[in-house]
């Protein structure tokens, strides 16, 4: 009998269980990419296997019973017979995975990684196949599909992380999940040329910084190098994010005044301690998604401010935020607009 309670699965995740148990039913040594449901589920379909299991937006100290959690590294795939999973959202992030799996993996092992078919491309068999001998989709059902991977291929040098110096005076690192990868972002661009307007606008002295959806550290480095005394926390829920910013700091000369949290929202960050929140939201494909996430992290972004303390935000100009910031944060001025991005500043009250 489990223990564990095993939580029901999604219909994409219960195919990549399927799936793995139709290819590999006797798998050893299991690696597993995806939510804790899955990995709950495969250790249950697997009694005695070891697992190990990757998820991109579950902290590594996260509480884990039954398997290990690991992050994207070589180990997460050591000796693994079968790897099971969901296919990540970019082609990216599914090459960083690839890359280190086809180094890891036993020479028979199978790989079998499901995903919405309205999600997938044929560049995912492409990336794929950049790793791995033999490619093929399995049978479709509920509109999802596994990719099966067989005979690793490693040997060429690992793509991720990468870096690039474009536009700024220091190297963004990537991992493959990352925001925009090793690239400066457009609107990352309207925030930054925004900020002699930000900071002349600012009202008391700047002491610590926050980088709300940090992505690859672009707003946190900046910010550091602009000011040498102020203490910066760059924060993303996401563990490609985190890792990029780490050595993007790094590299750059300010990992010791740049603090770099896995976290939703900044949620672990105190009340009313930060003097300026940076903040390009993230955003999905529906305008109404990006206002609930957006307006959420607003809130937060309120909560850790002072009062007197200035949020930053850049956003397409289609989009109301501005009504959102005054009632949420307090009065908003707009620091640049173009017929694409709004940069605003919002002064807590
Ligand atoms: C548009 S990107 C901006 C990245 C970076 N600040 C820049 O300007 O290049 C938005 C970021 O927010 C992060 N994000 C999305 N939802 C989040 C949440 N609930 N908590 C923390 N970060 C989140 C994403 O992972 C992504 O890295």
């Amino acid at each position: 009998m489990s223990l564990t309670p095993v939580p029901p699965l999604a219909p994409v995740a219960a195919l990549a269980l399927d799936d793995a148990r139709e290819l590999s039913p006797a798998a050893a040594t299991i690696t597993v990419i995806g939510p804790d449901a899955l990995t709950l589920a495969v250790a249950a379909s697997y009694p005695g296997a070891t697992v190990r299991a990757f998820d991109d937006l579950t902290p590594l100290d996260h509480p884990a019973v039954g398997f290990t959690r690991f992050p994207l590294h070589p180990a997460l795939f050591d000796g693994s017979d079968l790897v099971v999973g969901l296919l990540p959202k970019s082609i990216a992030e599914l090459t960083d995975i690839a890359s280190l799996a086809a180094g890891g993996v036993t020479a028979d092992a199978i790989v079998t990684l499901a995903g919405r078919d309205k999600h997938m491309s044929r560049g995912m068999n492409t990336a794929l196949e950049s790793w791995f001998h033999d490619v093929s989709a399995s049978r479709g059902r509920q509109k999802s599909r596994a990719l099966r991977a067989r005979g690793p291929q490693p040997g060429a040098p690992l793509p991720y992380p990468r870096h690039a110096s474009v536009d700024v005076p220091f190297a963004i690192y990537a991992r493959g999940g990352a925001f925009a990868g090793a690239t400066l972002d457009i609107g990352t661009r309207a925030l930054l040329d925004a900020f002699p307007a930000i900071f002349a606008s600012h009202r008391g002295s700047i002491e610590h910084i926050v980088d709300l959806g940090c992505g690859t550290g672009v707003l946190a480095t900046s910010a550091a190098l602009r000011l040498p005394q102020a203490r910066v926390t760059a924060t993303d829920r996401s563990w490609a994010a985190v890792a990029s910013t780490r050595l993007t700091v790094d590299h750059a000369g300010v990992g010791s005044r740049v603090t770099v949290t896995q976290d939703d929202a900044g949620a672990t960050i105190a009340d009313g301690t930060v003097d300026m929140v940076l903040f390009n939201p993230p955003f999905h494909d529906g305008a109404a998604v990006d206002e609930d996430m957006s307006h959420r992290m607003f809130r937060s972004a309120a909560r850790m401010l002072r009062p007197g303390g200035s949020l930053a935000v850049v956003y397409n100009s289609h989009l109301r935020h501005r009504t959102a910031l005054e009632r949420i944060v307090g009065p908003t001025d707009q620091m640049s607009r173009t017929p694409k991005f709004t940069v605003t500043l919002s002064r807590r009250r």
